[in-house]
């Protein structure tokens, strides 16, 4: 398997990193591109780490070499929010980042699986879309928006507000990812119930949770330690699943399903060729099904925000 993590000098691409050299199967290989003059760096400190997995460093030219022969790209390249800002006033950057570096896997290894991280993953996603379609390689089973970090703050916060194991707890998260676009089914949480007043209080709490870091970093960022962790395991789930293993993880695909959004985060079986099987997220309790509904015209709009850029 060969990974590359394009953005890896940064907060994110250097924790995903990390957690890649000590994590991928033995005998992978760990691309890592950046256009800041450290990542050759990042590289050099990584290869340290006696792992068998080999990690080579590409700065701003050498997009190519970093995705020739990759099966997996994850692109977490762009800048984060400050205090005060909304997901979405990162579309005048980060869109334009992500749509040359998705025009570089199209050109370089476009049968890789793509996981977008760079916000806004609701537009950063379709916008991935329409620039693979531009290049006549779109595969919508091989492209994913990575939402693991809401499933992970649901898991965290349910365990310890019911005082359970954090690893045994599952809470699923569909929608997308963006204040009330994030909708976690805290209906589907097997063996507890909740107050009205806790469902109330957890889902607002897991919408706002990448705010609640970005005012804690207080102008340094927004959260990239998480992040590098839920990168890190949407991605061994799917070079897992791309090794013969059973795995189901939550992810933002094209759902084709007219009643919800062009991209809507799903369980998602996971398979030799990306997603094997896009799972029903079940039945909704009547807050989430009202939820639901009141978030779909803005999902939708960042969506289209998204293929605009592209098409103009
Ligand atoms: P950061 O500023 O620490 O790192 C970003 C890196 O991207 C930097 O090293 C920068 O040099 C690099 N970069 C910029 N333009 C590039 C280009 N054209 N090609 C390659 N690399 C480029 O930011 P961060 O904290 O790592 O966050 C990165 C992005 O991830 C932000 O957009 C942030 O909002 C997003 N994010 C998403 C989630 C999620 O759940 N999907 C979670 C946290 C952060
Ligand atoms: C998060 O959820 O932490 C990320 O999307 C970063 C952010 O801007 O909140």
């Amino acid at each position: 398997m060969k990974v590359a993590v394009l953005g890896a000098a940064g907060g994110i691409g250097q924790a995903l990193s990390l957690l890649l050299k000590t994590q991928l199967p033995a005998g992978s290989e760990l691309a890592l591109y950046d256009v800041a003059p450290v990542v050759p760096g990042v590289a050099v400190d990584l290869s340290h780490i006696p792992t068998a997995v080999k990690v080579t460093g590409h700065g701003k030219d050498d997009l190519g070499d970093a995705l020739t022969g990759c099966d997996v790209v994850l692109i977490p390249a762009g800048v984060p929010r400050k205090p005060g800002m909304d997901r979405s006033d990162l579309f005048n950057i980060n869109a334009g980042i992500v749509k040359t570096l998705v025009e570089g896997v199209a050109d370089h290894c476009p049968a890789a699986c793509l996981g977008i991280i760079t916000n806004p993953v609701n537009t950063t996603v379709a916008i991935a879309a329409e620039t693979l379609k531009a290049k006549g390689v779109y595969d919508k089973n091989k492209l994913f928006g990575v939402t693991t970090l809401d499933v992970i703050r649901a898991e965290t916060f349910v365990a310890e507000l019911k005082d359970l194991d954090p690893a045994a707890t599952h809470v699923p998260v569909i929608g997308g990812h963006s204040g009330t676009t994030i909708l976690p089914l805290l209906s589907q949480v097997e063996g507890v119930s909740f107050s009205d007043d806790e469902v109330e209080s957890l889902t607002t709490r897991i919408q706002n949770a990448g705010t609640e870091v970005v005012e804690a970093k207080a102008g340094g960022g927004s959260a990239t330690l998480s992040m590098g962790q839920a990168a890190a395991r949407f991605c061994l789930s799917l070079v897992a699943a791309m090794q013969g293993d059973n795995v189901v993880e939550y992810a933002y695909v094209q759902t084709d399903d007219s009643d919800d959004a062009a991209f809507f985060a799903h369980p998602v079986r996971l398979g030799a060729n990306g997603v094997e099987e896009i799972l029903p997220y079940g039945e909704l309790s009547d807050f989430e099904q009202k939820a639901k509904e009141s978030m779909l015209e803005g999902l939708r709009g960042d969506i289209k925000l998204g293929v605009d850029f592209v098409n103009g």
